[in-house]
């Protein structure tokens, strides 16, 4: 299992990332963005020259999913620094523009703390903008090592939880190389088992309502040579039941200390079928999603997004704008004036996980101690 999860690196040696990378053409740094409103219609860049513009690209999901929210983050605090902006105002919009997902802070909180401490030790603008580019390059590569011994590990605890043959696993959302710095969470789990001949099945959950499973997921597994299927979300109780779900695989925007895991709505659900059907439900995350300050599931601010995003369907994808995205025309599903209930995310009880991978390994049971023994040793190092 060693060398097919290799870090993907340019010939400068920084990782290669599907969906964000930093580029400096004459006319100043940018990032560039595969813009994800898009898919699978289309492979469109988004060029970001300022933070307003990645602030409205995160959120509005250009760019998305936990890890890469928090590569993104950094990067966003680098755009400022070395394009002369204001560097605390723009770290401060970027740290709010989603709730839940802790990476994104703490991405903005690493490059913003680099370039303070080489502030404070004497450099000038320009050197304070190298220094929170490299913090911002520190992060992305982490996290694609981070992916890597995800997969590993990931890999090893299913081989132990359903030893041989090949098997089907269900996901939710989307965790695959476009929401992280190398091959993602749980999908680079799934992947590895592809890899290794025992994926019989992947069932995506089409994931309403914004599809990140139909649309990206999907994507991804059609790219990576998998069996898949899509289905609605409601449709995952009947698979159960009829014995064709071997594991669930999710991902995760944030882990309270005591192990509740904040991820994409509609994984609570999930988490309840797979208890009742004796299925395991690992979710894969970094330590960077695992959050101390969280104590628990009531500490996790839940985004709340439009209730449009509910009520309506979004129509046919109009020619991608050079930048920063175009409205959708939709067509409504619901009455005019229908109130909708849209959250992004919900949280399943620690007691609900079977297990939780991280790079540093897996904890099961999942306990508060044996989280935080887990990730404790990745931020003291
Ligand atoms: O609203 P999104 O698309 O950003 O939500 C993303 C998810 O919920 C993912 O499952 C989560 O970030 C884990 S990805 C590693």
């Amino acid at each position: 299992m060693a060398d097919q999860h290799a870090l993907r690196t340019d010939a400068t040696g920084y990782p290669v990332s599907a969906a964000l990378r930093w580029e400096e053409p004459p006319e100043g740094p940018v990032i560039v963005l595969l813009d994800q409103r898009r898919l699978p219609a289309e492979e469109a860049e988004l060029v970001c020259t300022d933070v307003p513009a990645l602030v409205e690209a995160i959120r509005t999901l250009a760019v998305r999913g936990a890890p890469l929210l928090g590569v993104a983050g950094a990067y966003g605090v680098a755009l400022a620094a070395v394009r002369g902006f204001d560097v605390e105002e723009s770290a401060a919009m970027l740290a709010h523009a989603r709730p839940t997902a802790v990476n994104l802070a703490l991405g903005v909180d690493r490059a913003v703390e680099a370039y303070r401490a080489a502030l404070k030790a004497g450099a000038g603008a320009r050197r304070a903008g190298e220094a929170a580019l490299a913090a911002a390059r520190a992060v992305h590569r982490e996290d694609a090592r981070a992916s890597s011994l995800m997969a590993r590990h990931g890999f090893d605890l299913l081989d132990e939880l359903l030893p041989g043959g090949a098997h089907q696993i269900l996901t939710h959302c989307n965790t695959g190389s476009l929401v992280s710095g190398g091959e993602g969470t749980a999908f680079g789990v799934a992947r590895a088992v592809h890899e290794a001949g025992r994926l019989r099945r992947l069932w995506v959950d089409e994931t309403r309502p914004l599809l990140q499973g139909a649309r990206l997921t999907a994507y991804e597994a059609a790219r990576a040579g998998m069996a898949y299927t899509v289905l609605t979300d409601n449709a995952a109780g009947s698979l159960f039941a009829s014995g064709e779900v071997d594991a669930v695989l999710i991902g995760a925007d944030r882990i309270a200390a005591d192990g509740a895991v904040a991820n994409k709505v509609g994984s609570y659900p999930l988490a309840v079928l797979a208890r009742y059907h004796h299925v395991p439900f690992v979710v894969v995350a970094p330590c960077t999603t695992v959050d101390p300050g969280t104590e628990d599931a009531t500490g996790i601010e839940v985004e709340q997004r439009p209730g449009h995003e509910v009520t309506e369907f979004p129509g046919p994808l109009p020619a991608a704008p050079e930048a920063g995205g175009a409205p959708v025309a939709s067509v409504a599903v619901a009455p005019p004036g229908a109130q909708a209930y849209n959250p992004a995310f919900d949280i399943t009880p620690p007691e609900l996980v079977t297990a939780i991978v991280t790079e540093n390994g897996v904890v099961s049971p999942v306990t508060k101690g044996g989280l935080a023994e887990l990730c404790d040793r990745s931020r003291s190092g």
